[in-house]
């Protein structure tokens, strides 16, 4: 079998590379050709990593324009992408090269941490009960709404750096801790802010339908109607968010007001997620499948149904493991039924003060591996492709195919195996961004 070589030809014409990495003992492109036209991976899809062995990547202007074999990538680029004096080059020395991660879900801006939550869980009492006592969503909105866009984006600057530090190179941000139209649009202007100032790819999403706020207490209705007339409207109208979620769950917002929230959300241009399935069997992963839904996400308590209903549908399952062990439950998202059933698996951190204070996507693979029997190379392919695909990513992230952003991870091993391995250690040795060195330790 001849080893793969992906080539843009269109970015054959004479001017040099900009950036040659070389040495790469194992390159996961991630790249599948025949398997990229017909959507996010399924099935055995889901474990396609596009190996290469003794492999270089070739970079112009942030864009990946070669993958292959070393010495057959050089001589097929030659002088229509020839290696120059201006050509910066990088010797992996032997390392495994991968995409830079895509976190699909995540909670990053918000104030304080929630360690008492932390400790009187540990001591027994549920993440409902702390919530039904002041505690979970609206202690975070308490906190946030006393404190300034700056703030929050200087809170939220140091989170993101440290996510890049662990390999993220493109995430999702939702507000939901703010929960009027004031706290929300400085919650995501805080979040377009710091992404911007570490130059982190980020998709922002509006998640004032994250649970009722303490005021409208007794005026659900009234709430679910700020939403779908000022605040969602003036989201999309402001560019303020790109996407609309709903904590849809029979206590939050039920079938009824997800759907109505939602739908308001695709009307106004918004793409669509849900957080689904994860308290209850309620019927949150079909109606994201039914309305379109970018992703379903959470999704412990999914039932036969649901899963068909994501298998025949291009909604992604977002599944957050890391979650499920900082809850200390018992029961993890049935992850090999949705992969046979043929739903397209993603992972993500779900980033927060409450549920999940876990923000390292290794961390994500090595319990997505142990807890729910992914293997190392599906949960990459989750972490990576799918997980772009969740964001509607998937044309510029997600994989090394030629002429998307050239973002990836040099790891410090020659394997990706290691990854989920070595839980709890950091594999990054190097991260590009859009073929740009992102300096780990900037201070
Ligand atoms: O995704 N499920 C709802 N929201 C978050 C928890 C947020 C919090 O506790 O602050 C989650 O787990
Ligand atoms: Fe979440």
């Amino acid at each position: 079998m001849t080893p793969p070589l992906h080539i843009d030809h269109a970015a054959l014409d004479g001017r040099p590379l900009d950036l040659l990495v070389t040495g790469i003992a194992q390159l996961c492109t991630v790249h599948e050709p025949e398997l990229e036209a017909v959507g996010p991976r399924r099935r055995e899809g889901l474990g396609a990593l596009g190996l290469v062995e003794g492999a270089a990547l070739a970079v112009r202007e942030g864009r990946v324009v070669a993958t292959g074999r070393e010495a057959d990538l050089l001589k097929a680029l030659g002088a229509d992408a020839p290696v120059t004096s201006a050509t910066r080059t990088v010797d992996a020395r032997g390392r495994a090269v991968i995409p830079g991660f895509v976190d699909p879900h995540t909670h990053a801006v918000f104030g304080r941490w929630r360690q008492d939550e932390y400790e009187r869980r540990v001591r027994g009492e549920s993440y409902q009960a702390i919530a039904a006592a002041g505690g979970g969503i609206n202690a975070s909105v308490r906190d946030l709404r006393g404190r300034d866009e700056d703030e929050l984006c200087a809170l939220a600057t140091g989170r993101l750096r440290e996510m890049m530090a662990w390999g993220t190179t493109t995430v999702e941000i939702k507000s939901g801790y703010g929960l009027s139209l004031e706290d929300e649009a400085k919650m995501l202007r805080a979040a377009r802010r710091a992404a911007q100032a570490i130059g982190l790819d980020a998709v922002l999403t509006c998640l004032a339908a994250h649970e009722v706020p303490p005021e409208y207490r007794e005026r659900r209705g009234e709430y679910v109607q700020l939403v779908t007339e000022v605040i969602l409207p003036y989201m999309a109208s402001e560019g303020v968010a790109d996407r609309c979620d709903v904590f849809c769950e029979p206590t939050v917002f039920d079938l009824a007001d997800s759907e109505a929230i939602l739908r308001r959300a695709a009307e106004l241009g918004l793409q669509l997620t849900v957080h689904a399935d994860e308290l209850e069997p309620f019927g949150g992963a079909a109606l994201a499948a039914r309305l379109g839904a970018a992703s379903a996400d959470h999704l412990i308590r999914i039932d036969a149904a649901g899963r068909a209903a994501l298998a025949a549908s291009r909604t992604v399952a977002v599944l957050l493991p890391g979650t499920v062990f900082t809850l200390g439950l018992k029961q993890y998202a049935p992850a090999r039924d949705m992969v046979a059933d043929g739903c397209a698996v993603a992972l993500a951190s779900d980033f927060n003060p409450g549920s999940c204070p876990i923000l390292a996507m290794p961390l994500v693979m090595s319990i997505a591996c142990s807890q729910m029997r992914l293997t190392p190379a599906e949960a990459l392919v989750a972490s990576t492709l799918n997980a772009a695909w969740a964001l509607g990513r998937q044309a510029v992230a997600g994989s090394l195919a030629p002429g998307k952003r050239a973002d990836f991870v040099i790891l410090d091993g020659d394997d990706y195996r290691l990854v989920p391995y070595r839980a709890a250690h950091n594999p990054v040795a190097g991260v590009f961004v859009g073929g740009q060195e992102i300096m780990l330790n900037p201070e």
